[in-house]
Formats: C-alpha cells, sequence, structure tokens
C-alpha cells in the first residue's frame, strides 16, 4: 500500500496557512476531470504506464531515422502509445511528425507533450534568471517569460522546464545562474512572476506553455556548492528557507512540478514520499504532475537507495514521481511492479490523471498540432517585438556596483572611447548557458552597443587584452580556460593611454556557469584582473563591465576601479543595454539578488544568517579572537543582498511604526536628491529578537519598487500581517510570536533604519 500522507496530521496543520491556488481561464475542472475519467476508462494497463514516459528526441524527424541510436524503436513505442512526453523535439515541423506518429497510430491517439528547457529564452535571449532577480521587478521578469513562451509555443513547444526557483546560497554552484538568488522572498516574488509570464491568463491559449518549479527540493543546497552533491539540512530551513518560492508557484497556478537529483536528508528527491506526497499534493493541494529530473528515477541506484531500476520505479512511482524522464524504469518496469501488487494501480490512475489532465488544458486533445504552425513559427522566431523586450528587460537588470566620482554616465560626447577585454567583444558570451536555441554568436556585444550608441565623433576602439577561454565552448564538454598569457596587454595598455576613457568587460565565460559548472574558486580566472591594474595606472577612467552569472569575490576590482556595473550574461540585446546604462539613456535600479563575497571561503554566504552566542560587537571584536569570523577575511560580504546604486540618490526619514492587529503598518519617506528622476526598490527587513526557534538577523519580506523625480519625496507604506512575522516553527506550525521585533527599511540588506516594535498576535 502506498505511503500516501504518512505525515497527514503534520500536514494537516501546514495546509491551514497555504493561500488558495489561483484559477487559470480554461475549461471548468470538472468538464477536464470528466473527460480525463472517460479516457482513462478505456486505457489498458500498458497505455497508462505510456503516459508517464518521456523520451528524448534524439533525432531528426526531418531525415532519415538512423538505426543504431534507438531512435527506430523509439518511433515504435510512439506509435504503440508508450510515450507520454517528449524533451528536445524542436520546430514546428519536428514536433507536427512527431506527434503525427502518436495521433495516427496509437490506438487511442493520446497527444504528447513535447517539453524544453527553455530558461531564458528559446532563441531571442532574455538575461539569465539570476540577472532577471537582479531587476527585482515582477513585470520585467513576467515579460521576459512571456517573449520565452511566445517563441517557444511558436516552435512546437507546449512545456518549459523553468522556472528553476531552488533558493541558491553558494555561489561555487553553477546552478545558481538559473535560480533568483539567495533569498526566500525574492524567489517567491520572481517564481510567481515567471509562472504567470510563461504560462499567461489560460493554457488554452497557445502563444503560452506549461511552466515547471524545479527542482523540488534544496538541489540548491548541495554540500560545498558541488553540483549533485548530498543534501543534509534541517526542518527549519526546508520550510522556511527552501519551501517558499515552491509554495509560491503553486500558488500561481504552476502546471508541473520537477523533483531534483539531489539526496535530501539520506533519501533521493525522486524517492521522497514526504515531498512529493506529503508536501506538495498532500499539504499544498498540488493538482499538476510531477516530472524526474534526467535520468533521475535511475540514478536512485547509484545513490544506494535503489537495488536497481525495477526497485527505482517502484520507489519513485509510490513516492508521487508521476513522470519518468529518460530512465526508462517506469516504460520497463511499471506492469510488473504492478501485477506483483509492489505499485498500487491507484498511484499509476493518479499519475496519469495528472498528465491527461494538463493535455486537456493545453487543448491538445482539440488539435494536437494547435502548436505546429510553421508560419507562426516563422514570424515569432526573434521578431522585432521580441528583441525589444529582451532591451528592456535587460536594462532592468543592470546593477550599478561603484560610481566613484561619477564617472557614469559617459557623455556621448566622448571623445575616445578603449573597449578592452574578450568579454567586450563575444557575441557569444552574453547568451549565457541553458540559451535554448539562440544562434551562437547573435549577442548584441558590449563593443558594438557602445559603437552605436555613439555617433562617429567619438572614436571607439578595442583591444582584446587578454583571452579568459579558448577551444571547446559548449553545454556538454569541459570549458578550456586559460590560464593566461600577457601578448594582449601592450595593445589594450596602449589604447587606455591614448583614450579618453576605457570601457572594460571582465567576469566568466558563459560555461563557467550552468549544470555540471561549479567551481572552488570565485574570482576572476586567468589574467584579466593583471591586466586591470595594469590599465588603471594609465587612465584612472576605467569603468568595469562585469559579465557572469554567479557572485564574484573580487575585493580588488572593487576597490580599484571607479565605476563598476554588473551585467551579468544579458541576453541577445546585452550590448545595447549595457550602453543605455553607460550613456545614461537607463538610469540603474538593479540590486544584488546574491550576496557577493570577499573571499570564496566565506560561501555559502546570505545576508538572513542568525546571530550566533558570538556575533560581531564590540564585546568581541576588541582585538579577541574568541567570536564567530575569519581570521584572515571580513565576515561581511563584500557587497550586501540587495545593494545596488542609481545614478540619482536616495535618502529615507521619517520611519514609523503603527502596531496593528496581528501586524504592524510602517511608513517611510524616500527623497530623490539628485537631479535625475530614478528607480528606488525599498525593501522591508524583520528580525524576531527573541524566539523559540532561533531567527535570521534579518529577514526580506517586503519591498516596492518606485520612480522618484529629481528632488521628489515620496511616502512608501507597507502592510506587514502575521505571514512577514511568522515562520514555521518545529511542529511545522506557521505563526509568529509575541515580543519584540525589529523592522527595518532601507535600499539594501545593509544599509537599514531600523526600530523596534512590540507585537502580539
Ligand atoms: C536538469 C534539469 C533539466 C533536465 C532536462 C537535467 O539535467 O537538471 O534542470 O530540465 O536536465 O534537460
Amino acid at each position: 500500500m502506498i505511503r500516501y500522507l504518512s505525515l497527514a496530521i503534520i500536514m494537516a496543520i501546514i495546509s491551514v496557512s497555504c493561500q488558495p491556488s489561483v484559477e487559470t481561464n480554461t475549461p471548468s475542472d470538472q468538464t477536464i476531470s470528466d473527460k480525463v475519467d472517460s479516457l482513462m476508462s478505456l486505457m489498458t494497463l500498458t497505455e497508462k504506464i505510456g503516459q508517464t514516459n518521456m523520451y528524448n528526441g534524439t533525432w531528426e524527424f526531418t531525415g532519415p531515422v538512423p538505426a543504431d541510436n534507438g531512435s527506430q524503436e523509439k518511433a515504435e513505442q510512439i506509435k504503440n502509445g508508450m510515450v507520454g512526453a517528449m524533451i528536445n523535439v524542436l520546430s514546428a515541423k519536428a514536433t507536427r511528425e512527431a506527434q503525427k506518429m502518436a495521433v495516427e497510430n496509437s490506438r487511442l491517439g493520446i497527444p504528447l507533450l513535447f517539453g524544453y528547457d527553455v530558461i531564458h529564452g528559446y532563441k531571442t535571449m532574455l538575461p539569465v534568471p539570476l540577472a532577471q532577480a537582479a531587476s527585482w521587478n515582477e513585470s520585467a521578469a513576467r515579460q521576459g517569460a512571456e517573449i520565452a513562451a511566445r517563441e517557444a509555443a511558436s516552435a512546437g513547444q507546449h512545456w518549459t522546464f523553468s522556472p528553476m526557483i531552488d533558493v541558491s546560497r553558494d555561489g561555487r554552484w553553477g546552478r545558481i545562474m538559473e535560480s533568483a538568488g539567495e533569498d526566500p522572498y525574492l524567489s517567491s516574488v520572481m517564481a510567481r512572476a515567471w509562472v504567470q509570464g510563461y504560462q499567461g491568463e489560460s493554457l488554452a491559449d497557445p502563444a503560452t506553455i506549461a511552466a515547471c518549479a524545479k527542482h523540488f527540493a534544496a538541489y540548491g543546497f548541495a554540500e560545498a556548492g558541488r553540483d549533485y552533491n548530498t543534501v543534509d539540512i534541517s526542518d527549519q530551513t526546508l520550510f522556511n528557507v527552501v519551501f517558499p518560492p515552491f509554495k509560491a508557484a503553486a500558488d500561481a497556478g504552476v502546471a508541473t512540478f520537477m523533483n531534483a537529483f539531489n539526496e535530501i536528508n539520506g533519501v533521493p528527491a525522486t524517492g521522497s514520499t514526504f515531498l512529493q506526497r506529503d508536501i506538495l499534493k498532500g499539504a499544498w493541494d498540488f493538482q499538476g504532475f510531477m516530472v524526474s529530473d534526467w535520468g533521475s528515477i535511475g540514478e536512485m541506484v547509484t545513490h544506494g537507495f535503489a537495488r536497481d531500476n525495477k526497485h527505482a520505479a517502484e520507489l519513485a512511482m509510490n513516492a508521487g514521481s508521476d513522470m519518468d524522464m529518460e530512465s526508462r524504469a517506469f516504460e520497463r518496469e511499471l506492469e510488473a511492479l504492478i501485477t506483483e501488487g509492489k505499485v498500487d494501480v491507484v498511484a499509476l490512475d493518479d499519475a496519469v490523471r495528472r498528465i491527461l489532465k494538463l493535455k486537456y488544458e493545453l487543448g491538445l486533445f482539440e488539435d494536437p498540432y494547435r502548436y505546429c504552425d510553421e508560419e507562426r513559427e516563422k514570424n515569432t522566431l526573434l521578431a522585432r517585438e521580441n528583441l525589444k523586450g529582451a532591451r528592456e528587460v535587460a536594462q532592468k537588470t543592470m546593477v550599478l556596483l561603484k560610481n566613484e566620482g561619477n564617472v557614469l554616465p559617459l557623455s556621448k560626447e566622448v571623445k575616445s572611447i578603449a573597449v578592452i577585454g574578450q568579454l567586450a567583444a563575444s557575441k557569444d558570451i552574453p547568451l549565457g548557458n541553458w540559451r535554448g536555441q539562440a544562434v551562437s554568436n547573435s549577442a548584441v556585444s558590449l563593443l558594438e552597443g557602445v559603437q552605436s550608441a555613439l555617433s562617429t565623433q567619438s572614436k571607439v576602439s578595442f583591444a582584446e587584452g587578454y583571452v579568459l577561454s579558448k577551444g571547446t565552448r559548449d553545454f556538454i564538454h569541459e570549458l578550456d580556460i586559460q590560464p593566461g598569457n600577457e601578448d594582449g596587454f601592450p595593445e589594450a595598455i596602449r589604447l587606455a593611454k591614448s583614450s579618453e576613457v576605457v570601457i572594460m568587460a571582465l567576469g566568466e565565460d558563459c560555461y563557467q556557469t550552468g549544470e555540471g559548472r561549479s567551481q572552488a574558486d570565485i574570482g576572476l580566472k586567468g589574467n584579466q584582473q593583471q591586466l586591470l591594474m595594469e590599465i588603471l595606472k594609465v587612465n584612472k577612467n576605467v569603468v568595469v563591465v562585469l559579465m557572469n552569472g554567479r557572485p564574484l569575490a573580487i575585493p580588488e576590482v572593487m576597490d580599484q576601479a571607479p565605476a563598476i556595473i554588473e551585467a551579468w550574461f544579458a541576453g541577445s540585446e546585452a550590448g545595447n543595454a549595457i550602453a543605455d546604462v553607460i550613456f545614461g539613456d537607463y538610469n540603474p535600479s538593479g540590486k544584488l539578488p546574491v550576496s557577493f563575497p570577499y573571499h570564496v571561503g566565506q560561501e555559502p554566504l546570505h545576508y538572513d544568517r542568525k546571530n550566533t552566542g558570538r556575533p560581531v560587537t564590540n564585546e568581541f571584536d576588541n582585538g579577541l579572537v574568541f567570536w564567530s569570523h575569519y581570521t584572515d577575511a571580513p565576515t561581511e560580504a563584500l557587497l550586501p543582498f540587495g545593494f545596488g546604486l542609481s545614478y540619482s540618490s536616495f535618502e529615507y526619514s521619517y520611519f514609523s511604526i503603527t502596531p496593528k492587529e496581528k501586524g504592524a503598518t510602517i511608513t517611510v519617506e524616500v527623497t530623490n536628491s539628485s537631479n535625475v528622476a530614478g528607480t528606488e526598490t525599498v525593501q522591508v527587513y524583520v528580525r524576531d529578537m527573541v524566539a523559540t526557534v532561533t531567527q535570521p538577523i534579518r529577514r526580506l519580506v517586503d519591498f516596492q519598487q518606485i520612480e522618484i523625480s529629481a528632488g521628489e519625496t515620496r511616502k512608501v507604506t507597507f502592510d506587514l500581517s502575521e505571514q512577514d512575522f511568522g515562520f514555521y516553527h518545529k511542529n511545522y506550525q506557521f505563526y509568529a510570536e509575541d515580543g519584540a521585533f525589529d523592522v527595518m527599511v532601507g535600499g539594501n540588506s545593509r544599509d537599514l533604519l531600523s526600530m523596534g516594535v512590540t507585537l502580539s498576535f
């Protein structure tokens, strides 16, 4: 018998604090459920199992099917109705051909579901997700996902394996780039925006695609930031840090979830009844389906959790994994497992029901080819409005990290600019990793962006200076990082010397982040920094543009360069968007979604840490050693979470708190004391001073992004409720405890106005 709701009591308690799910505007749930029931009554056991099976599209549909890579057999399986979904079948034409195989040959003609990793765009690349999170702008994130959905849908895709909303606190982890960073609240806001952007008002709209919240759960907590590594995590962190973005995605109506490669406290996520049945489908009442991660069912054998593939299939299905991505364990083993009574057919029926429900919601039974329109595809991919949107989103993701002496914005009257660095001329690196079907070398480079922002009166010269990576550069192979030679230095230095201003790109190759791309060091690779220091000797007017997909440990750069823009991997329109910021056509408004450390040894670093019994206080930092710190590096971040400057300057004043029933209203006045209009993200943090479970020294609970004209003062009000002051307790109940709180408000997680208040709930 399946262990449904083994934590029933706990979960009943948790569900009390769950928000109701958002309804999608598809045919009524009842209509769909009736249709699913009637279809299922016609299905054989084998056909049901077929729906839980996902194949990789390993062949060209437009060419002959090679006989030697298993594709022939896969094609037969599709025709036999033994496949529910496919990944990596790309284009309207290819999906039409595959769909035809299923619909015209299988007994019941059930359409296939086509899924793909549309992580930050299909062909038009948006900034990488971490960058989008740096916008702190829900509508920008939604706009990005809408563009991605429109393009992917036109190319035959029904479903994206996105958003990845694993809270990521360790810069060594390469997949931090795919996340919304270190904070559960910001990640929840982004999760909701991405889901809404992909899915739109209704999945029945063929310009939308189903989203997938991944990786459930705690994949971002891999020990030492090493991808796929063991996760050992407390319930406190799980419930209060890891779960909230997933809960937000579920509440936003996300169609599917993906489980994770990692084990969590000794149980692989793929085989975890607790995560999949008790929490997701139990307490949160999630009605969509759970797809495994690639081969993660089979990997339970390697984990040492399952004896063989058959045992793995049993554990996965019983635990609530509904679809098997590429392990072929359900396909091969479920029938026997059901016959032997090791898997209850109820579990299979539940999985199939969930999968068919999505197919109905997408309208695939009405018209299985509704996403297979080649004309639409041609008109949609890389359409001008998509690129325009990509530029708008990218502008909002830029974070101004330093602007000493107001070097920025640069005047367009500048006589001469030296643009330096391999990254500056790269038309490929800004596309980022997990780049969908982006055309290689199709991004606007920084150099091109600068050139097109200026008239011919300004002389723009370029020198590569350093070489960061060479040789094989792709998603699958190890990257060929260059230790560095100095051959390019003299030319770069010569140009820097003879130019009014230098724009120097520093950072990472885009394939330094992404899956399997963990690093033990998160400084600048090669000899980029040496070149910067040489250049600073001959020209002080240096604007550093950082391109990277993780927080970097760059204290020297921060110290020496007068102006620094964090541009991330900004996508197809990268160079234009960066130039918009450099020349002041866009006043930067981004804020860091992750803390930047001084040193990699500080990782995992996150602002919402606990105080400990020996924090940094006068008592302990007086030359004594017995307090919680490093003896060779700072304890605090180099750049704190939430940090980002603007060409405007903002001042906070008149902070007030008014307690109300089960919460508080806070107000603050924000003045733009500069002479340029700007956008500020006003952030609110809370600390529960004394609690039955110790609480972080501050925790983001709300923020508002506001535009303020030059010289204007705006009063901002936040209504904080029990939700903002409470947390999940040891008994899994969510509530706030009566007593003293600090409430803090400001423009980043470090520089805050703070006020104490006593509240009761
Ligand atoms: C990744 C997933 C991805 C899947 C399909 C896996 O390796 O972990 O995030 O969606 O592959 O490509």
